[in-house]
């Protein structure tokens, strides 16, 4: 389906009530949702998540990628932007979860993940929040996880460097904002810092 207007105004609105915590103004294009998406492989993926799953553009795209037998959750701090994502998507491999990307282990029963889709404002987030959900990240990531994350300036690189031992940039110049992709690999015990960075 497409991002309607509907979902647009949806969206913008939820940025005027909580900058910070939206950290954009429209939704991501559908061309730097592929972009990004492109940079996992769904088809091994049986543990999927998403934080910060906004309208659901990147939820749509990331189940019509899904493995059959895979699980997807989808994880949304704004109430608004939840009732738009379930009228938007609705799939038995998803579970759409209106809580922070900090508790994301509680609802795995232990399973570990093989992707996480971030669209998460890094640079905008309280600082205690943001290193809550790098920690919990490290927690639930598998040995041979990924995560794949949207960023509209380089300033988290640092970030992601300092937890996980592989960091690849690319860019998506058609979005707007251009926007920064990057694809983090290996994530390291809390505390150790500075891996490889390539980017392109
Ligand atoms: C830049 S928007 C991205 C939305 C969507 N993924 C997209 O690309 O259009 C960031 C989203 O992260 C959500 N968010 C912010 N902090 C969060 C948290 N701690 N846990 C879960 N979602 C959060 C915001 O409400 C917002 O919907």
């Amino acid at each position: 389906m497409k991002v309607d207007i509907q979902e647009k105004v949806r969206f913008f609105r939820s940025f005027l009530a909580n900058p910070r915590q939206v950290g954009a103004i429209l939704p991501t294009s559908r061309r730097a949702v592929r972009d990004m998406l492109d940079m996992a492989d769904f088809a091994r993926a049986r543990t999927v998540v998403e934080l910060g799953a906004g309208t659901g553009v990147y939820t749509e795209e990331v189940i019509s990628r899904l493995h059959p037998d895979a699980r997807f959750l989808a994880f949304e701090v704004d109430a608004d932007l939840v009732a738009t994502l379930n009228e938007r998507v609705r799939d038995p491999r998803l579970q759409v979860i209106n809580d922070s990307a900090e508790n994301v282990e509680s609802y795995l029963n232990g399973d570990k993940v093989d992707i996480i889709v971030s669209g998460l404002p890094f640079t905008s987030l309280p600082q205690p929040v943001k290193w809550n959900i790098f920690g919990e990240m490290g927690r639930v990531l598998g040995p041979d996880g990924v995560m794949v994350a949207i960023q509209y300036s380089t300033m988290a690189q640092r970030d992601f460097e300092r937890h996980f031992a592989s960091v690849r940039r690319r860019v998506s110049p058609v979005n707007v904002p251009p926007a920064f992709l990057f694809r983090c690999s290996a994530a390291l015990p809390q505390g150790e810092s500075q891996g490889e960075v390539q980017g392109r």
